[in-house]
């Protein structure tokens, strides 16, 4: 018998899994995006070990863990967000749509109009609600007319739910939004230059259960057209909003599965300490 056919048969791991350590399938058959054994150092700290994983299109992920695990870090390096830390270094590979994304050819502004990025804390710029919207448009020169930037900014506030309350009010600042809206605001901003994946970092941590409600309601109605990766402390928010959920422990990807099965029949112990509150 060889050493192969020993390991499969005492365990359940398949072929699969004897190249990646995370438990259930992190491959898809439709990725957007796919991380190939990436490794993040900040200085000497090994925050992200060897995580390995697809992203679908048209689906939302949420990355789950306890304090410190790396979902952050790991989100940020799907937009190329960790080269503003100086100390910060990724390895392996990272691709949207097949192509690297850390080749040395690719311009990280398009990249980052692409793979669109919404904060904990709602960041409007110190603009007007129409600027706001408009900037990214702008810079990237995505609209040849006054009408047709118009055009670009009602549609992205009425897909983040946020047009009706703002209609009469596009030239006062963004910043004189109720957090909920702020929230809202910095999501039209991100649809409005057409992005490709949304990466949410807490993006309800800092909003009240009504605005939470409306902005998950926003997620629901979002992945029709897009990707989205969710990173939440709530596993209540995992459950309602994610179609897969990925566990992180120590900067390792624990666990891949269906949410439904990482919150109802975890198959790593970790995970199953995580989500019945044994841990973190
Ligand atoms: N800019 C940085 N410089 C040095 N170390 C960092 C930096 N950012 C994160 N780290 C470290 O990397 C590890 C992962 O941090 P990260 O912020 O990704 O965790 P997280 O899972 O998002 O945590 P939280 O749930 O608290 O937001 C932690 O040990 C953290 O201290
Ligand atoms: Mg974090």
């Amino acid at each position: 018998m060889t050493s192969l056919q020993k390991f499969n048969d005492s365990t359940d791991i398949t072929m699969e899994n004897l190249t990646s350590k995370t438990t259930g399938n992190v491959y898809v058959d439709n990725p957007r995006m796919s991380a190939r054994d990436v490794n993040v150092f900040y200085g000497d700290k090994h925050a992200i070990r060897d995580v390995t994983i697809d992203i679908a299109e048209q689906e939302v992920i949420a990355f789950i863990g306890p304090s410190g695990c790396g979902k952050s870090t790991f989100l940020r390096t799907l937009n190329r967000m960790n080269d503003t830390i100086d100390i910060c270094r990724v390895e392996g590979q990272i691709t949207l749509d097949g192509e690297d994304i850390y080749a040395p050819s690719v311009d990280v502004v398009p990249l980052r109009a692409r793979v669109g990025m919404v904060f904990q804390k709602p960041n409007p710029f110190p603009k007007s609600i129409f600027d706001n919207i408009a900037y990214g448009p702008r810079i990237h020169g995505l609209t040849k007319s006054k009408s047709e930037l118009d055009a670009v900014v009602e549609s992205a506030l009425t897909r983040a739910g946020l047009w009706n309350e703002v209609k009469d009010r596009l030239d006062q600042p963004g910043t004189g939004l109720s957090g909920g809206q702020q929230q809202r605001l910095c999501i039209a901003r991100a649809i409005a230059v057409s992005p490709e994946v949304i990466l949410m970092d807490e993006p309800c941590s800092a909003l009240d259960p009504i605005a939470t409600a409306k902005v998950e309601e926003l997620i629901e109605e979002l992945k029709e057209q897009y990707t989205i990766v969710i990173v939440t402390h709530s596993m209540q928010q995992a459950a309602r909003v994610s179609d897969r959920t990925a566990y992180f422990h120590l900067g390792d990807l624990v666990e891949v599965g269906k949410t439904e099965q990482i919150f109802t029949n975890p198959s790593h112990k970790l995970t199953q300490d995580y989500i019945t509150g044994r841990f973190g």
